[in-house]
């Protein structure tokens, strides 16, 4: 009698799980694709990890995104090794999934202050390299890796976040390379990437460029840049935003300004953290909750920013989110450890947020 009655409760409780999922999976099923939405505009991309190309998340990422970025593993950090043969195995596997899915590849990145190991700047003894070794390294590396990559990778962030936050100077001067070749590094990166393969779209890539000052900075750069011809095909806007600070109108105008010097736009690394900037928050501790009308918030901020996006999108050629869910989304540990953040269309669970839909439904409402 108890066991049969055991054997009840167990059909009963694994029915209604089984119904539960099937309607998430329902769920999933009949939203629009974001990258089927929005094709006729831009692609539209996603950032992974190779260990997250499993059963449970390879689904969604095909449905959505027909684009790649490598969150980290094709930074030198990941790719550098002094014998100068490459450490390529974890972003081979993210290669493999985008040769057999037919997605496009963007390479982030080559020349960066920021997870670029220490010796990559030293000779063996552990002395600093000065300019002509440096540039040395910067063409053995750049060869083995873009080599490396050639026939899957179709454009490169070949500079990464060179310019100067705040205040008076244009470049960030305490960055090595700058500190060992001034800002002359730039244009050798470019014309090096170029020199190794013609083909490849070329990219400066960096944040914070809707606020004025750093974008005047930005186009004094490229400016002197271009006018050295360096073989520059685009900016990479990466679009690491807030619903507290995010402007429509300074989209607009840093759209405006890289596209007059008649370069091509991305946006490469797409996020709204719920937070405000920087690391001013609640005390720790404090309680805090992702309200639905902080989701509506958001929302609204995520239509704002992809009006303005299909607005121009004759000037943008891709647009890549920054993780491929709220689980999985560097925010829930920047600026601040331990704090989560909500900062994607999709949450913990692969659940479409309110963001999602207003998203999917900024196409095209002008
Ligand atoms: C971030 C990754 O998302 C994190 O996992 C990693 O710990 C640090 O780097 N600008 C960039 C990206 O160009 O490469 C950074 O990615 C986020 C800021």
């Amino acid at each position: 009698m108890l066991k049969k009655l055991f054997s009840t409760i167990v059909l009963w409780v694994s029915s209604l799980l089984f119904l539960a999922m099937d309607a998430h999976t329902q769920e999933q099923a009949n939203i629009p694709s974001l990258w089927e939405t929005f094709t006729p505009m831009f692609d539209i991309g996603v950032a992974v990890e190779p260990h997250l190309l499993n059963d449970e998340n390879t689904p969604h990422i095909l449905r959505h995104y027909r684009s790649l970025t490598a969150e980290n593993c094709m930074k030198p950090n990941a790719l550098y090794r002094p014998d100068g043969r490459g450490h390529f195995e974890p972003a081979d596997r993210l290669v493999a999934f985008a040769k057999e899915h037919g997605l496009r590849l963007r390479g982030h990145t080559l020349v960066w202050h920021n997870q670029t190991p220490a010796g990559f700047f030293t000779d063996e003894a552990g002395n600093q390299l000065d300019k002509e070794a440096l540039y040395a390294r910067m063409e053995a590396y750049m060869t083995c890796v873009m080599e490396h990559f050639r026939d899957v990778v179709y454009c490169w962030d070949v500079v990464n976040e060179a310019l100067a936050d705040g205040g008076e100077e244009t470049y960030r001067v305490e960055s090595p390379w700058y500190k060992i070749c001034g800002k002359e590094f730039l244009l050798r990166a470019f014309q090096t990437a170029h020199r190794i393969d013609p083909d490849v779209r070329l990219y400066y890539n960096d944040y914070g460029l809707l606020n004025p000052d750093k974008r005047a900075k930005a186009v004094a750069m490229l400016k002197e840049l271009l006018a050295a011809d360096a073989p520059i095909f685009g900016v990479g806007i990466q679009g690491h935003w807030d619903i507290h600070t995010f402007s429509p109108q300074e989209l607009q105008k840093t759209i405006d300004a890289f596209a007059e010097l008649g370069l091509d736009v991305q946006i490469t690394e797409l996020d709204m953290s719920v937070h405000h900037p920087g690391n001013r928050e609640a005390p720790d501790g404090e309680k805090w909750e992702y309200t639905s009308e902080i989701e509506a918030r958001q929302a609204e901020v995520y239509a704002q920013v992809f009006e303005v996006l299909c607005r121009n999108a004759d000037r943008i050629s891709s647009v890549t989110f920054w993780g491929i869910s709220d689980q999985y989304s560097w925010r829930n540990y920047f600026p601040k450890k331990n704090r989560p953040d909500y900062a994607l269309p999709f949450d913990r669970n692969w659940s479409p947020k309110k963001g999602f839909y207003s998203i999917v439904e900024s196409f095209p409402k002008f």
